[in-house]
């Protein structure tokens, strides 16, 4: 083993503004010895609102950020990101982009009732690698989509439990159980958040389903195909970093880094992109 191979991997994330978080925590908990630099784009927060061309150039922008700081790997740590610049990115960048969509396959091979509830972005939901991922991975399924902004509002506030979370979630998943869904997709990074308020509104046996484990056993596998079979991002002599930038007010995400990720030390930042 050469001595670069002690070396962290630098692996750079980005969403919206505080979701992706939740994919962070998943990649952190597999990989804990590797270096992570993350950009919320609170100030341009939220996505899922805006244009394919926003979406697009801001994750352009934020993306050659992560690259110029060392970034080895790049993760889209957001949906709605994934779906509208994912392709160009990778025809762009000469490193792995890993993206995420909504757990579409998963949940219309759980489904028992045929019906599947898709909880995503507006931007997400009018997207044409969604309709792709629909007309591939569930054809004889019911697929009831539901865009939850409220969701994305509450998380970026810090609210994660009491009864504005509640009311929140049971609007939103009223329709989709009364249409039959039995098995719900998380289909936006901010709404991990929410989980155990979500799984407690649900009614017993309907199954919650997220693509971040997935991410990060994606991102566990690249380092395993480079050869670095674990060994770079679990080396105990590294010293793991987190590096959470925000394009947001630095006050913001420092009060909300303790209730997002209660066990992690990190080191947080504003950055102008
Ligand atoms: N967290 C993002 C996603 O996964 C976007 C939320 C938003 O900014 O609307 O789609």
């Amino acid at each position: 083993m050469s001595d670069s191979s002690l070396l962290p991997v630098r692996i750079g994330l980005l969403d919206s503004g505080v979701g992706g978080l939740s994919v962070l925590r998943e990649i952190h908990t597999l990989l804990p010895g590797a270096e992570l630099h993350y950009v919320g784009d609170s100030a341009w927060c939220p996505y899922g609102t805006k244009s394919s061309e926003v979406i697009c150039q801001r994750v352009f922008e934020i993306s050659d950020y992560l690259l110029s700081r060392g970034a080895e790997i790049l993760v889209i740590a957001c949906n709605s990101a994934t779906i509208h610049a994912v392709g160009a990115l990778r025809a762009s960048y000469p490193l792995p982009v890993v993206g995420m969509e909504p757990a579409v396959k998963p949940a219309a091979e759980l489904t028992r009732s045929g019906v599947i509830g898709v909880l995503a972005t507006e931007a997400s939901i009018a997207g044409e690698k969604f309709h792709q991922l629909v007309s591939t991975h569930a054809r004889g399924v019911r697929v009831i989509t539901r865009p939850c902004p409220r969701f994305v509002e509450l998380v970026e506030a810090g609210q994660l439990t009491g009864p504005e979370v509640e009311s929140a979630v049971d609007e939103a998943v009223a329709p989709l159980l009364e249409a039959g869904a039995d098995v719900f997709v998380l289909g936006c990074t901010h709404y991990p958040f929410l989980r155990g308020v979500i799984e407690s509104r649900l009614p017993a046996g309907t199954k919650v389903v997220d693509t971040g484990p997935a991410v990060a056993r994606r991102v566990k596998s690249l380092l395993d195909s480079n050869g670095d079979d674990g060994r770079r991002s679990a080396c105990p002599t590294a010293t793991p970093s987190i590096l959470i930038e925000t394009t947001g007010p630095l006050e913001t995400l420092n009060r909300l880094l303790p209730t997002l990720l209660p066990h992690l030390t990190v080191k947080a930042g504003h950055c102008v992109i």
